[in-house]
C-alpha cells in the first residue's frame, strides 16, 4: 500500500481504495481485504479528516454508506434511511462510547445488546401484514430490489401474525448458517464450481441471483433486529419492546437479546460472546449495543453515516489476507511429502502464522492458491489456522500453478502418489529426512521412551554418522558423545542410563516404535498381547496376523512386508544382540494424555480404523463415546462423517479435528495439540 506523507495526497488514495472495496463487497460480493483490513482504512481516513477538517467532504466514505445499487437489480428507494454503525474495536472502546452515553442522558440508560451477525443487512416490507418487497441496503438511501429471491427463504414469512400493522418496514441480516455453508461448499467442490471464502459472502453471493430457485436451493437464514416504520400499529417505548413485537408477528429475533442496565454487565456479555462466538452455527463478528428508549435515542441524533445511540463492538479479526511466498514440501518419518504454505507472516485469531499445512495435493489443487497469490488465512478459536483460498482479483496475470515436486527436496529421490492414494511418499527408505523421524519417533515417549534422545539430538548425531537406523541407538560411541559441544559426564551418563533402561520396555512399545507403516499403537498392543514374542509375529504369516482380532488386513499386509525386508530383519537381529526385550506381554506404557478427555470419532481416517482410533483414545486415559455432546472436548472427523454429529458439533461449538490434529492430541494431549497445530 503506497502510504503518502502529504494528508491530501494520502485521503484522496484512501478514499479510492475504500471506494473499490466498497464495490468488490457490496455489488460482487467478493471481496479482496477483510473486514477488519477494510475498517483500517476507513479509520485513517477518518484520522486525517479530523486532523484537516478542510479535506472532509460529505461525499467521503466516512460520511457514507455501503456502495450504489448495482445495475443488475432494479433500484429500491428505502422509506426511512438505512445507517451504518460506528465501530468499537476495543472493550474501552466501547466503555467510552457509553460513557458518552450516560454523560448525554441524565438518569440512566438500558442498553440492548445484540450479536452482530455477518450477514447481509435487508429490509422488507409487509403491507396490511403481506410480504411485498425486500431491498438491499445499497447506499443507504438507494437499495437493490431483491424480492423474489428473498420470497423463498423459509425463515421469512409471506404474511404476519396476528394484529398486524398497515405498513411495516423491519429490517434485519440474511445469513448462511455453518452447516449450510459446508455443504454448499462442499457441492461447490464436487461439481466444479467456485468455493466461497466465508459464509457471509456465501450468503450474500447466494441472495444476490439474478435466478431466485439458487437462492432458493441456499438454505439462508434470517434474524429481525430492527423497525424502520410502522404505521398502523402500537406506539413502542423501548427498543426491546419493538423486538418482542415484531417476535409476536412471526419474525425470527435472535434468541441471545439481552437488555442490560449497566455498563460493566455489558461489557461482560461483549466479553462472553468474544468466548463463545464459535458456540453458534452461524457467524457473527461482534455485538451490537443499542440504547433502549426510542425518545431518549431521538434525543441522540445521528451523524450522516450512523446514529449515535448504537455501536458496533467488532471482535478482532479471525480472517486476514496475506502474500503466499512459497508452497514448500515436508517429509514425515513414514515418507509422507506433505505440501505447507510459507506465508508473509500475519496475526490473526490470536497469534502470528508464517506457515501453514496444506495437507495434499488434491487440496492445494481444491483451493487453486499458487506462490504469488495473496490469500485469506483464517484462524478461528482453536481451531488450526488455515488458508481458506486466493484473492482471485489480486492474482498476477500469468502466475503459474503449482506443481507438485516430482524429487524429495531432502534427498533428491523420487516422490511417487499412487493411483487412488491421496498422499504422495519418498520412497527412498535412505531418506535423511525419514531417518530422523524414524529414530526419534523409535526414541519418543510411546516407543523406546528414551529421554535425552529428542528432535535436535537425534538430528545432530544423525548428521555426525553416530545414528544410522534404529539400532544404533544401542551401540552409541559414548566417547564421541562427549566430545559434543553441550554433553557434559553426566548427560552422557543420563543418555546411557535411559539407553540402558529403555531394553526392558514392553514388547507393544518396541512393536510401535519400528516405524511399521499403518502399526500404531493399539495394534501394536494387540498384536503383542496376543503373539507374546517378537519372534512369533515376524514368523507369522499375513493371515495369521490378520487372524488376531483388532488387526485389520491392511496392518497385517504391512507388518508382513516390514518383516520381509532384508535391512529391516538386520535391524531387529542388531537389536536382539543389543539385549533388547522382545518378550510380551507386558502391558504397554502409553501416556495418559487424554485422562477424562472425551473424543467422539466420525468418518473414515486414513490411517486408523474407528476401533483403533477408539481404542487409541481410551488407553490413553479417554473417553469415546458415539454422540456428541456437550462433555465433549472435540469431533475426529475424517471422511464422510456423520452429519448430524457434526451438526451438533458446530451448534455447540466443539473444536474438530482431522487426522494430522487427531495423532498430534493422542500425542500430547487435547491444549497442546491444539497448539501445536498453530
Ligand atoms: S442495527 C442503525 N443490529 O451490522 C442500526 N445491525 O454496519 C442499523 N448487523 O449494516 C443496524 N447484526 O448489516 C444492527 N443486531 C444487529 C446487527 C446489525 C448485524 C449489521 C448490519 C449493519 C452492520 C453495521
Amino acid at each position: 500500500m503506497p502510504c503518502s506523507d502529504d494528508p491530501v495526497r494520502r485521503a484522496e488514495d484512501l478514499r479510492g481504495q475504500i471506494e473499490h472495496h466498497n464495490v468488490r463487497y457490496h455489488q460482487l460480493d467478493e471481496p479482496e481485504i477483510t473486514d477488519a483490513e477494510y475498517d483500517a482504512l476507513v479509520r485513517e481516513l477518518a484520522r486525517i479528516e479530523e486532523a484537516h477538517p478542510e479535506l472532509a467532504r460529505a461525499d467521503s466514505p466516512t460520511q457514507t454508506v455501503g456502495a450504489p445499487p448495482s445495475v443488475l437489480f432494479a433500484e429500491v428507494e428505502h422509506l426511512v434511511a438505512m445507517m451504518s454503525l460506528d465501530n468499537a474495536v476495543s472493550l474501552e472502546e466501547l466503555l467510552a462510547w457509553g460513557k458518552r452515553m450516560e454523560r448525554f442522558i441524565s438518569g440512566g440508560v438500558d442498553y440492548v445488546c445484540e450479536l452482530k451477525i455477518d450477514g447481509v443487512a435487508v429490509s422488507l416490507l409487509y403491507e396490511d401484514g403481506r410480504y411485498v418487497r425486500a431491498a438491499t441496503r445499497g447506499d443507504g438511501r438507494r437499495g437493490e430490489d431483491i424480492t423474489p429471491n428473498v420470497a423463498t427463504i423459509d425463515a421469512i414469512p409471506d404474511g404476519l401474525d396476528g394484529d398486524s400493522p398497515r405498513l411495516l418496514e423491519v429490517r434485519g441480516e440474511i445469513y448462511m448458517p455453518l452447516p449450510a455453508f459446508e455443504q454448499l461448499n462442499q457441492r461447490q467442490a464436487e461439481e466444479g464450481g467456485r468455493l466461497f471464502a466465508n459464509p457471509r459472502n456465501a450468503g450474500a453471493g447466494s441472495l444476490r441471483q439474478k435466478d431466485p430457485a439458487i437462492t432458493a436451493s441456499r438454505r439462508l437464514g434470517f434474524w429481525a433486529y430492527q423497525a424502520g416504520t410502522i404505521e398502523g400499529g402500537p406506539v413502542l417505548a423501548r427498543h426491546s419492546e419493538t423486538l418482542d413485537y415484531l417476535k409476536g408477528l412471526g419474525l425470527p429475533v435472535n434468541p441471545e437479546v439481552t437488555t442490560l442496565g449497566s455498563l460493566d454487565e455489558v461489557y461482560g456479555f461483549c466479553g462472553r460472546w468474544l468466548e463463545h462466538r464459535h458456540d453458534l452455527d452461524y457467524e457473527i463478528d461482534g455485538v451490537v449495543v443499542k440504547v433502549d428508549d426510542l425518545a431518549q435515542r431521538q434525543e441522540l441524533g445521528a451523524t450522516s453515516k450512523a446514529p449515535r445511540w448504537a455501536v458496533a463492538f467488532k471482535f478482532p479479526p479471525e480472517e486476514r489476507t496475506t502474500l503466499l511466498r512459497n508452497i514448500m514440501v515436508s517429509i514425515g518419518r513414514t515418507g509422507k511429502a506433505t505440501p505447507f504454505a510459507e506465508l508473509e507472516p500475519v496475526f490473526v485469531g490470536g497469534s502470528t502464522v508464517g506457515l501453514s499445512t496444506l495437507h495434499n495435493e488434491d487440496q492445494v489443487r481444491k483451493k487453486d492458491v499458487r506462490p504469488g497469490d495473496t490469500v485469506i488465512v483464517r484462524k478461528a478459536g482453536d481451531v488450526i489456522p488455515e488458508v481458506v483460498g486466493p484473492v482471485l482479483s489480486l492474482r498476477p496475470e500469468g502466475l503459474p500453478e503449482w506443481t507438485f515436486p516430482t524429487q524429495c527436496p531432502v534427498c533428491a529421490g523420487p516422490l511417487v502418489r499412487l493411483p487412488g492414494v491421496s498422499d504422495t511418499f519418498c520412497t527412498n527408505l535412505e531418506c535423511p529426512a525419514q531417518r530422523y523421524g524414524r529414530i526419534e519417533h523409535f526414541a519418543s515417549r510411546g516407543a523406546m521412551d528414551i529421554e535425552g534422545l529428542g528432535e535436535r539430538t537425534v538430528r545432530l548425531f544423525v548428521d555426525l554418522g553416530l545414528l544410522d537406523d534404529v539400532a544404533d541407538v544401542y551401540t552409541l560411541d559414548y566417547d564421541r558423545v562427549g566430545e559434543i559441544e553441550g554433553f557434559g559426564e553426566i548427560s552422557v551418563r543420563n543418555l546411557r542410563e535411559a539407553v540402558e533402561r529403555s531394553k526392558q520396555r514392553p514388547l507393544a512399545n518396541l512393536l510401535a516404535g519400528l516405524n511399521i507403516a499403518h502399526l500404531g499403537s493399539t495394534g501394536s498392543r494387540v498384536l503383542a498381547r496376543s503373539m507374546g514374542h517378537l519372534d512369533r509375529i515376524m514368523a507369522a504369516s499375513a493371515d495369521e496376523l490378520a487372524a488376531v482380532e483388532g488387526v485389520g488386513p491392511t496392518i497385517a499386509a504391512s507388518v508382513r512386508q516390514f518383516f520381509d525386508n532384508e535391512r529391516n530383519r538386520a535391524v531387529v537381529e542388531k537389536l536382539r544382540a543389543a539385549g533388547v526385550h522382545f518378550e510380551g506381554p507386558g502391558a504397554p506404557d502409553v501416556p495418559q494424555t487424554l485422562a477424562g478427555v472425551s473424543l467422539v470419532v466420525t468418518g473414515t481416517l486414513e490411517q486408523w480404523s474407528r476401533e483403533a482410533a477408539e481404542e487409541a483414545i481410551k488407553a490413553r486415559g479417554g473417553k469415546a463415546p458415539g454422540t456428541v455432546s456437550k462433555k465433549t472436548a472435540a469431533v475426529v472427523v475424517g471422511e464422510s462423517p456423520g452429519t448430524a454429529k457434526l451438526a451438533k458439533a458446530t451448534e455447540i461449538g466443539v473444536p474438530i479435528l482431522d487426522e494430522d490434529a487427531f495423532e498430534r492430541v493422542l500425542e500430547q494431549g487435547l491444549e497442546a495439540g491444539l497448539e501445536a497445530g498453530g
